[in-house]
Parts: structure tokens; C-alpha cells; sequence
């Protein structure tokens, strides 16, 4: 498993360009199986959760081409079933479900396992389907979903924590092929929704409410093929955001939109961070004192949980006590362990997070547990002086589009270690 060798204490430096959408994108390629026509893809990040899905999607027997972040795809013919190893080894494949039943008219995928973030359970999405009146039995560790056509139907998708990002994706886009007028009640909020809607209107889906908790679906006979650009990854900018603030860097984020980042920007802005920013771009600027924050994340437009563990990365400059909470997976925390070998010191409590911050760190030998969390370490590295060593960055060729090379053009110290 191949490693970050960072030499971290340097302040970046430069301009980068934001990849398209992790999160955007994995929906919309599901969405594509809706129809037989092409669909073409454009700003696809080179991902291996992009190319793992290019996977699943070839083994369902569609067409699949990655070229220079360029899809094309077409799903002429498709297998319900989906490759069990495949689709359990990839989370976000759950979203296959509603456009597989829906255009097949049955569908069968592995049941997702939890993961070190937390248990993950597919119920609402499951919940969604069955009110557009899928069968469903859950079998030999596989969803087997059956319906006739799906029919229209009011949707409640408020769970124990707020609505489902990737439920509201499985059910908005079944819906689409659905006989008659589909609510969703508390709906995801996320621009990775609004996104897909975009997407699956381009394709004849007549949607409304999109980025709204409540969304009108009025299903059609068929779909279309359409071409599509995918969104730019806020998370990505949030994080080299916080990397350039780690390191009183100063560092330009080009293609990006900030008002998809609007809690991130202001609770830096908070903590001290001294930024600018436009509609498509962000510079961040040295000399900001950084100080501590309370924050807890919150389903979109609040905190996003996926930039907290890179928060607390940052927050260990901000002399003090921070609390960051988080309010939607239980368990994302493992970043803060690993941040204590670089002495760091942060006690949780529940679902908080204390960082005590402004205590001297110095480099370690570390390792990446999921992706944001790596991110995170990868933060902590480049701020502090000596040698940090990531372990198992795999996590972050997931959802990072050539991270090192990208910290290496602003002037980062980071060399990738292949495994002897
Ligand atoms: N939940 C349920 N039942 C369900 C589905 C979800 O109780 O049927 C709970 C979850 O356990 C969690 C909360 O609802 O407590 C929110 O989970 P959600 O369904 O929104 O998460 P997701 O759709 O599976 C996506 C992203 C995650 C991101 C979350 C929250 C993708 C591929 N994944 O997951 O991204 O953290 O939304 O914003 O879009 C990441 O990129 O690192 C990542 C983990």
C-alpha cells in the first residue's frame, strides 16, 4: 500500500484548479443506466471510486469509457443483478438500486456493509422504494427489489439524523421512470442533489424543488440521453482551503463555487482565516491569526461532515480549546488518534471533539483510516515541522484527483512511497 512522505513546516503557495464532484458524479453515472440512449460526462475526476464504478457498471453489461475526464456511457442492454464482491466493496454503488429497478423493473445488489465512519443503513432508501411500490426482500446478503412499474407516491426521507444524500438520489431518480407524481419530504439539501437533478432534467425528467427539502417528480415513460458537466468538488476546496490556512499559505482555488461552501468559508473566516472570494475562486491569505471554533456538523447548507476531520487538523494552530461535534455519523473520529502521534490533544466526548491547539507538533509515522480522515492527517502534516509518514493513502486516491501532484505544484514537500 503505497504512502505520503511529507516534509511538512512550508507554507503553500500558488493556484490550483477544484476537480469535478466525487459525490456529484457517482449518482449521475447511476443515473445513466436509466436510459439506453449515450450519455457523455464531462469533468469526471480521476478517481478510483470514479474508475471502481466504471466497473460496476461494465459488469451490469453497459458501455463504459473514461478518456481525459470524459464519460461515455450506454446501457443498451442491463443485468438486474448486480456483481455481489463489486457493488459491497464501493458504498456509494447503493445508488444503482433505484435506476436498476427502475428501468428493469427488478434489481438485485449487494447489501452495503457500515464502515469505520459509522453503520451506514440503507432503510430510507428502502423505505422510498417500497412507497413506489417495490417488493423488497433483503436474501444471501443481497436487496432483491421487484415492482411492475413504479408508481408515484409522498415520500418522508427524514431519518434519525436529517435527510439521505445518496436515499434522495436512489429515490428521486426511480421516481423519474415512475407512473404518476412523486413528493419527497425532507429531502437532501446537497448541491451533489441539485446536481443530479440537473443531469436526469437534461435527460426528459420533469423535476421541481430540487435543493429544497421538498421535490415534485413527475414520472415519464422514458428517458433520453443528455450530456452532462459535473459540478466542482466543495469538499476538495475546503480542504486545500484549510491546507493553505494550516500552513499561512497562500494559495488560489480556481473552478470552484463558494456558495457551495458557505458554512466552510464562514467559520473560517471565524477562526481567523483572511480569504477572498469570488463567485469561482478563492484566495486564501497569509498573516490571519487562527483561533479556536465550536462548530457541529449539520446536513447541507450547515457544516458539511465531510470537511470536519480536516477542521481539527486545522485547529490544532488555534491556541485554546476547540469543540467540533458531529451530528451525522457516529464514529468519525479516527483521524484523532493518529493526530495525537503528532502531538496532538484532543479528548472526545460523545459525539464532540476538545482539541486543546497551539501545542508544538512534530512529525510521525501515521495512518489513514477513510478518506477525509487522511485528508486531515495530510493536513497536519504539511503544517508541522519534520517528516510525516500516511500510511495507506489509497483512501485518498478515492477522493482526492492527484493530491500530491496538486500539493506539489503549490510548493508542498510530498512524495508518494510505492509499496516494495
Ligand atoms: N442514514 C440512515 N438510513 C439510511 C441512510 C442514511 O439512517 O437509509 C443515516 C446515516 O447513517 C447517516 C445519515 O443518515 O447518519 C446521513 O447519511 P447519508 O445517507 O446522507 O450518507 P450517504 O448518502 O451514504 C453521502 C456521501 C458521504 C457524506 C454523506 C453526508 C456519497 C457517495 N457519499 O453518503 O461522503 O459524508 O453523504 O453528507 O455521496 C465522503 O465523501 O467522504 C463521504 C463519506
Amino acid at each position: 500500500m503505497d504512502s505520503f512522505l511529507i516534509q511538512g513546516g512550508r507554507p503553500l503557495c500558488g493556484d490550483i484548479e477544484i476537480s469535478g464532484s466525487k459525490n456529484a458524479v457517482l449518482p449521475i453515472l447511476a443515473a445513466t443506466l436509466l436510459t439506453r440512449e449515450k450519455c457523455i460526462i464531462r469533468r469526471v475526476p480521476d478517481l478510483s471510486d470514479v474508475h471502481f464504478m466504471g466497473k460496476i457498471i461494465r459488469s451490469l453489461g453497459a458501455d463504459f469509457n473514461y478518456e481525459n475526464g470524459i464519460v461515455t456511457i450506454q446501457a443498451k442492454r442491463l443485468k438486474a443483478r448486480g456483481d455481489y464482491d463489486l457493488i459491497r466493496k464501493m458504498r456509494g454503488s447503493i445508488c444503482i438500486l433505484g435506476p436498476l429497478l427502475a428501468r428493469s423493473g427488478k434489481a438485485s445488489v449487494s447489501m452495503p456493509g457500515g464502515c469505520v465512519i459509522g453503520t451506514r443503513p440503507i432503510d430510507l432508501h428502502l423505505k422510498g422504494l417500497k412507497a413506489l411500490a417495490a417488493e423488497i426482500h433483503i436474501r444471501g446478503g443481497y436487496v432483491h427489489a421487484k415492482a411492475g412499474r413504479l408508481q408515484g407516491a409522498e415520500v418522508f426521507l427524514g431519518g434519525r439524523v436529517g435527510p439521505t444524500v445518496l436515499g434522495t438520489a436512489n429515490i428521486m431518480m426511480a421516481a423519474t421512470l415512475a407512473e404518476g407524481v412523486t413528493v419527497i419530504e425532507s429531502a437532501a439539501c446537497e448541491p451533489e442533489i441539485t446536481d443530479l437533478a440537473h443531469f436526469l432534467i437534461a435527460m426528459g425528467a420533469k423535476i421541481e424543488g430540487a435543493g429544497s427539502p421538498r421535490m415534485v417528480i413527475t414520472g415519464v415513460d422514458r428517458l433520453h440521453g443528455a450530456e452532462h458537466e459535473v459540478i466542482p468538488d466543495r469538499i476538495e476546496a475546503a480542504t486545500y482551503a484549510m491546507a493553505a490556512a494550516a500552513t499561512n499559505g497562500e494559495v488560489t482555488l480556481h473552478h470552484m463555487r463558494c456558495d457551495h461552501l458557505a458554512a466552510v468559508l464562514d467559520k473560517l473566516k471565524e477562526a481567523g482565516v483572511r480569504m477572498e472570494a469570488r463567485d469561482t475562486s478563492l484566495k486564501i491569505l497569509p498573516g490571519g491569526e487562527i483561533s479556536t471554533v465550536d462548530v457541529s456538523t449539520q446536513p447541507y447548507t450547515g457544516f458539511p461532515t465531510d470537511a470536519q476531520a480536516q477542521l481539527m487538523a486545522l485547529m490544532l494552530k488555534a491556541a485554546g480549546l476547540s469543540i467540533i461535534t458531529e451530528r451525522i455519523f457516529e464514529s468519525r473520529f479516527m483521524h484523532a488518534n493518529e493526530l495525537a502521534r503528532l502531538g496532538a490533544d484532543i479528548a472526545i466526548e460523545g459525539p464532540s471533539a476538545i482539541i486543546r491547539g497551539g501545542l508544538p507538533l512534530s512529525g510521525a509515522e501515521v495512518m489513514a483510516s477513510d478518506l477525509r480522515a487522511s485528508a486531515a492527517l495530510v493536513i497536519a502534516g504539511l503544517m508541522c515541522p519534520g517528516s510525516t509518514q500516511v500510511n495507506r493513502i489509497y483512501h485518498l486516491d478515492r477522493g482526492y484527483e492527484g493530491m500530491d501532484k496538486k500539493l506539489r505544484s503549490i510548493g508542498a514537500k510530498v512524495k508518494r512511497v510505492k509499496e516494495r
